[in-house]
């Protein structure tokens, strides 16, 4: 079986991997970083989102293989150790940007990546960068709103809608 190396969170791991196996489940199942989540078999849902050298990577679509020599993030890298919140999750929890969570691992991390490279998005280009991500619950509305106070924007004309 083919070898592995890739950073994930910091931490070098080195595994073998079949090469069939997908990003997603060698983070899930190979390291036990379960918060990254799998929402659908079509990659659609984007709840497996995670970093990969810094961009957001469905890691439904990746084969491990490939990931090999590069540096994952996933939601449990960007979490602080002592389990409390980053300025994203906290954003969202006082925004109600979630309602059952099951996406917000992914929404998270496409929020961070979207923030890193544009840190004062409009909501429209909030709203672009979560295409990929789907939530069945908020209706996105909260989720924008979240992120826009993530970037320390006013969003009370937002909550006026
Ligand atoms: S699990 Fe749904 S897009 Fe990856
Ligand atoms: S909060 Fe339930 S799917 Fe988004």
């Amino acid at each position: 079986m083919p070898q592995v190396t890739m950073t994930v969170n910091g931490r070098q791991v080195m595994r073998e991997v079949e090469g069939r196996t997908l990003l997603v489940q060698f983070l899930r199942e190979g390291l036990g970083l379960t918060g990254t989540h799998v929402g659908c078999d079509t990659s659609q849902c984007g709840a497996c989102v995670v970093h990969v050298d810094g961009k957001a990577v469905k890691s439904c679509t990746m084969l491990a293989a490939e990931a090999d020599g590069a540096e994952v993030t996933t939601i449990e890298g960007v979490t602080p150790a002592d389990g409390g919140m980053n300025p994203v999750q906290k954003a969202f929890q006082d925004h109600h940007g979630l309602q059952c969570g099951f996406c917000t691992p992914g929404m998270v991390m496409t929020a961070t990546a979207l923030l890193a490279e544009n840190p004062r998005p409009s909501p429209q280009e909030i709203r672009d960068a979560l295409e990929g991500n789907i939530c069945r619950c908020t209706g996105y509305h909260n989720i924008v709103k979240a992120i826009l106070a993530a970037s320390g924007q006013d969003v009370s004309a937002l909550a006026a809608e």
